[in-house]
């Protein structure tokens, strides 16, 4: 059978799989899914097994990657796919509207923790290479798949994994499909995206909560100290307010300028898909701008003092929250932190005890917009949306793409097949069906696409 014609032939079939690899609740973050996370991988493993890639689980220190390949000849070009098989927290349960691992069809989506984010976007790949494989041709590039579990939590262990397995990871080009479209029908290839830093703060005040009756007044609340610091950081103009955050930021290009105006960009529609009463940021910036080029610094989580049922008179000993930074190309994650540090400790009080711990992060990338790779992908998802993509630029970060490049010196080609109001992160995360769909039909294209290129 052609390839395919077995991808119209097993459309339910590959539904059915995907269903049972959301099933697993591999939440990378949270402890009590380690079984969880394991069993995914070993899941994972023995499917690429099955259909004939040779794969096994590899330690990394922390949640293993599945990596797998299939060598047909040295004469070939090598692609690596990537991706992960490790999900975001499922919290708020209560706005899901099914369970987020038990994965249902509805109005056209896959609904499931990590339907696009990445399992689902993931799974194009794997059933494209099945359909070549079980076609009773041979595929015409070598392949090589890495499956990481900790992408979602930092993927503090991957970039030395890639260190130490430089030669196994060796290829051409490198594979990912873990973004998304620019909108309905209108896909595309991302030549960027940002980086990120994180940093977590606790000040302490009282050695233990206190009666703010008794107290209040003569010892510093460490929430509103926190929360005063917080304020501080940015300024009236939504610029970020840390001496030096700016420093080697690369400026955003004529030619990029010109690339954003051409593509569709409505407001309203902007503010429905967030929920958002009205848009801010910095000043002096186009929305895409400031998602796509612009470095940003975000509380994610604030916590302190009682929140709990009723009211209680408290001096809270702590407040503490963790902050993210994303980054823009030249800036680089420990610098932003170290820079944060120095500004959080100027602007915090001597009536308190200050904390701060750098958990690392990862560099922001971007690659190549033209070439003969960026040719085979465009012509690939002419084939399987029908249409020629855009070039868009993400906000989000995949860390290994940076070390990928940095390490290997290998290039990657961002091919998302998702939505930006596909709630990846958020409550009721899904896939389109069709997207999946033609997720499938493009990543097939692209292994014949791929074989074409001459290096
Ligand atoms: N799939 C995302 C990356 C992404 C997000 C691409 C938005 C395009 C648009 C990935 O799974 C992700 O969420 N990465 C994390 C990395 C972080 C934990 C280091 C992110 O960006 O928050
Ligand atoms: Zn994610």
């Amino acid at each position: 059978m052609d390839p395919k014609a077995f991808l119209d032939a097993h459309q339910d079939e590959r539904m059915e799989q995907l269903f049972a690899f959301l099933r697993f609740p591999s939440v990378s973050a949270k402890s009590e899914h380690t079984k969880d996370v394991l069993a995914c991988a070993d899941w994972l493993c023995n499917h690429l097994n099955s259909i004939g890639i040779e794969s096994k689980v590899m330690p990394t220190g922390g949640h293993p990657v599945v990596f797998g390949s299939r060598i047909v000849s040295p004469d070939k070009l090598t692609v690596l796919y990537y991706g992960h098989y490790d999900v975001q927290p499922q919290e708020p349960l209560e706005l899901w509207k099914s369970g987020p691992f038990e994965p249902v069809i509805k109005d056209g989506y896959i609904m499931a923790r990590g339907a696009t984010d990445d399992k689902g976007q993931l799974w194009t790949h794997v059933k494209a290479l099945e359909a070549y494989l079980s076609s009773g041709k041979e595929l015409p590039i070598n392949i090589k798949v890495i499956v990481e579990g900790e992408e979602e939590s930092g993927a503090e262990n991957l970039a030395n994994f890639v260190k130490k397995n430089a030669d196994l990871l060796k290829a051409d080009i490198i594979v990912v499909s873990d973004s998304a479209q620019y909108g309905r029908n209108l896909p595309a290839v991302t030549y960027g995206l940002r980086g990120v830093t994180f940093v977590e703060v606790k000040v302490t005040g009282p050695d233990r909560d206190l009666h703010s009756g008794s107290f209040g007044g003569s010892v510093a609340n460490p929430i509103n100290v926190l929360a005063k610091m917080i304020g501080a950081l940015h300024d009236a103009n939504g610029r970020i307010a840390v001496d030096g955050f700016y420093d080697d930021v690369m400026e955003v290009s004529d030619w990029e300028r010109g690339q954003f105006n051409k593509l569709p960009f409505d407001e309203k529609e902007y503010l429905t898909k967030t929920g958002a009463k009205k848009l801010t940021g910095e000043k002096g910036y186009s929305v895409l701008e400031r998602i796509w080029c612009r470095p940003t610094l975000d509380v994610n989580g604030i916590t302190g003092g009682y929140q709990g049922e009723g009211g209680k008179t408290i001096i809270p000993s702590w407040a503490s929250c963790k902050i993210t930074c994303r980054l823009v190309p030249h800036q680089k994650e420990s610098d932003i932190a170290d820079k944060l540090e120095a500004c959080l400790k100027k602007l915090c009080p001597d009536t308190v005890h200050l904390e701060i711990i750098k958990h690392g992060g990862a560099a922001a990338v971007v690659v190549p917009t033209d070439g003969p790779w960026l040719e085979a992908a465009g012509r690939a998802i002419k084939t399987g949306f029908g249409i020629d993509p855009v070039f868009t630029k993400e906000g989000g970060s995949i860390p290994v793409v940076g070390t990928f490049k940095e390490v290997l010196g290998i290039d990657t080609l961002l091919l998302g097949w998702g939505q930006s109001d596909d709630n990846a992160h958020s409550p009721n995360e899904r896939f389109a069906v069709d997207d999946f769909e033609r997720g499938c039909y493009t990543a097939l294209a692209l292994i014949d696409e791929l074989a074409k290129v001459k290096v």
